[in-house]
């Protein structure tokens, strides 16, 4: 069921402005994302939906510059607002931020930046320097404009999740973070709106990743604990894709573990072909495995 009332606000001011008048007591849900929705997003907003009851459900798609650094894909990233719009009013949404512009967001440049620290020096982190402190800066701005008693995120980016969460609880935000599950194309592919940049070629060997999961979680269910045995070759099982990172850590404080004794986190990065080729599309997932 569409949403015919659904408003689009450009800026913060009418962003505050509309959030002053929401009623004390209606629930405010927000689904934070940088746009080119899939089910994956669906996903987030219909649990929403569900959270905020008659209240409201807030979408923002904002692709925020401070998270990608000076080589990666921000003018590569995929962008089709008309088309997330319509999905979006098809889930439910009330408003959908979508600012125009960095100084939307980023009036005056910025001076302050949020960091969590720990939790960012391994996987992502690692590979992606400063990538998290732009995360967290732009979900603390969009959380105080937006003041969510839900703000909802995907496992998908299960390192964001966990820095978030901390940032939440650190920072004394309001509402609550709540994770949900990845959603995955038929054939086990994590759904991304970075897979639209793959090659016919490269969209199948991405499988690969799945599939090397899928492995590691077979060789986990026979009884290994040993991180080096259940992670085991990844260059070659992830090949012609290129490996960023394959690594075992636990799932709470994202340290490298050498045996599973409690939950662990198996998360992969890697690099595939893009379309056009020439350039590289990088690709993440996971999975947790509880002995
Ligand atoms: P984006 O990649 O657009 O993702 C927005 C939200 O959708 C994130 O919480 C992400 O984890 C979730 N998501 C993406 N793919 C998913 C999948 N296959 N299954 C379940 N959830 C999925 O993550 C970001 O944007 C940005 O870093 C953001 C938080 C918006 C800050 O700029």
């Amino acid at each position: 069921m569409g949403r015919a009332d659904m408003l689009v606000l450009r800026t913060r001011e009418e962003l505050l402005r509309w959030r002053a008048a929401v009623p004390v007591g209606a629930p405010v849900a927000f689904v934070p994302t940088m746009g080119y929705l899939h089910e994956g997003h669906l996903a987030l907003l219909r649990r929403g939906r569900t959270l905020a009851k008659d209240g409201a459900l807030v979408l923002s798609i904002f692709v925020n510059p401070t998270q990608f650094g000076p080589h990666e894909d921000l003018d590569r990233y995929p962008r089709d607002e008309d088309g997330d719009l319509a999905k979006a009013a098809s889930c439910g949404v009330d408003v959908a931020f979508c600012p125009t512009d960095r100084a939307a967001l980023y009036p005056n440049g910025t001076l302050t930046w949020v960091e969590v620290e720990g939790l960012d020096q391994h996987l992502c982190g690692a590979s992606r320097p400063g990538h998290f402190r732009g995360v967290c800066t732009v979900v603390a701005k969009l959380w105080g404009l937006v003041r969510p008693d839900f703000g909802l995120f995907g496992e998908k980016d299960y390192q964001q999740l966990a820095i978030l969460r901390r940032m939440h609880a650190d920072l004394n935000l309001v509402g609550a973070v709540v994770g949900l599950p990845i959603v995955r194309e038929a054939d086990g592919l994590a759904m991304s709106s970075r897979n639209t940049n793959l090659g016919p070629q490269a969209r199948q060997d991405a499988l690969a990743i799945s599939r090397y999961l899928q492995a590691v979680r077979g060789r986990f269910a026979a009884g290994e604990r040993s991180a080096s045995a259940l992670l085991a070759d990844p260059a070659q099982a992830l090949a012609p894709g290129r490996v960023d990172y394959a690594s075992l850590v636990d799932a709470d404080d994202l340290q490298p573990v050498e045996t599973v004794t409690r939950p662990a986190l198996v998360a992969v990065a890697a690099y595939f072909l893009s379309d056009p080729p020439g350039l590289t599309v990088r690709l993440i997932d996971n999975c947790v495995l509880r002995p």
